[in-house]
């Protein structure tokens, strides 16, 4: 399994991330509220937010130092001006909530694809696609006529498409370039173990926390021995707020069976060297109190039989250390 498993996992690391297409993308959502419009703005290098919008200054905040790639000020001040002049001209709307997507996709080989997805009211309104303005599926007559409307708006259309199709393959570029440290950059994972809430009578539901990794891809496998546990469950990977990421798999097993299991981590970080760790049952513990106490109730029952109970009090501490001795070889 974990030989079948292994060329797959070459190339989902890193050198193979070229198939992945790279997104950069601007979400924006503006709402009436309290009498005035909120405008609440963000730009995305694939799931990295890259970009800000400062709703009371109404400029953009760079939230990493390479995070104006390689354009000049100008460039960028142009780019923040058309954002205030839209979203003010079109602040007597009768629209109470507007919601857009936008960007472009770099997909190996095909070069850049753009997109502009627009939502109103929370359903999908229109979208704008190679100077082109459909009406999404279902969205009525209003899309229609405001697809019509905008097809007229020449000038508008063309500046968007020139945004889209050049600004925004040129700035995704030099973004990437600027940025490379930081997103070619390896973060080291910790794990843990811990039961989750027991998934029936007799059943125990091991989970394993990988935490704090990065980039994204890993593989997480609940193992016995050699042998990965079909019943692995994976979770999905969450977003850490500092830019790593968490994943959790959790196994459910008879709580008999949990002798020998161990959660194993692959990820790029670890230089090949995968991260190991063995469950130990929780009870461990409890159990080498009463190994003791039994040994000593033993010996005492022995001593009672063959009438050495005065010796017992001078025997007692070379026994505790046999007894801890022993236990200290077994663990
Ligand atoms: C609404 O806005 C006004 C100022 O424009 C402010 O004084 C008031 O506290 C706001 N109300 C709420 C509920 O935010
Ligand atoms: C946003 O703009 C305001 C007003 O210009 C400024 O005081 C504040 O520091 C800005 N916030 C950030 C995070 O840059
Ligand atoms: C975009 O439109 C141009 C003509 O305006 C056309 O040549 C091209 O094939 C279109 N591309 C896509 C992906 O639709
Ligand atoms: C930024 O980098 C990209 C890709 O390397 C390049 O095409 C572009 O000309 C550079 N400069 C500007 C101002 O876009």
């Amino acid at each position: 399994m974990l030989f079948l498993l292994l060329p797959l996992l070459a190339a989902l690391f890193p050198g193979g991330d070229s198939n992945e297409p790279v997104s950069l993308h601007v979400m924006w959502t503006s709402y009436f509220h309290n009498h005035s419009w909120v405008h609440v703005g963000s730009g995305w290098l694939g799931e990295l937010q890259t970009h800000r919008w400062n709703r009371s200054s109404g400029t953009v905040i760079y939230l990493y130092p390479w995070s104006r790639g390689n354009f000049s000020n100008k460039e960028l001040v142009d780019v923040e001006r058309l954002f205030q002049l839209y979203f003010n001209e079109h602040q007597d709307f009768y629209i109470y909530e507007l919601m857009f997507k936008a960007g472009c996709d770099l997909h190996s080989g095909k070069g850049f694809i753009n997109f502009l997805h627009v939502a109103i009211g929370g359903y999908d309104f229109l979208s704008f696609q190679n100077e082109t303005w459909s009406p999404s599926p279902n969205s009525g007559r209003k899309a229609q006529k405001a697809c019509k409307l905008l097809t007229l708006d020449q000038d508008n259309t063309y500046r968007l498409h020139r945004i889209l199709s050049d600004t925004c393959p040129r700035f995704t570029l030099g973004l990437l370039d600027a940025g490379k440290a930081h997103l070619q950059r390896q973060v080291k994972s910790e794990a843990w173990l811990s039961s989750g809430p027991s998934p029936g009578p007799g059943r125990l539901l091991l989970v394993c926390h990988v935490s704090g990794f990065y980039p994204k891809p890993v593989w997480v496998m609940w193992m016995r021995g050699e042998q990965g546990q079909l019943g692995t469950q994976r979770g999905d990977i969450l977003p850490n707020a500092d830019g790593t990421w968490y994943l959790r798999a959790t196994l459910d097993v008879a709580a008999g069976e949990v002798a020998g299991l161990a959660c194993r981590v692959k990820h790029s970080s670890l230089g090949g060297q995968d991260l190991v760790l063995y469950w130990a049952p929780q009870k461990s513990l409890g159990w080498i109190f009463l190994a003791v106490i039994v040994a000593l109730a033993l010996l005492t029952v022995f001593c009672i039989h063959i009438s050495c109970l005065s010796l017992l009090p001078k025997a007692l501490p070379f026994f505790l250390i046999f007894i801890f001795f022993s236990l200290f070889l077994l663990l």
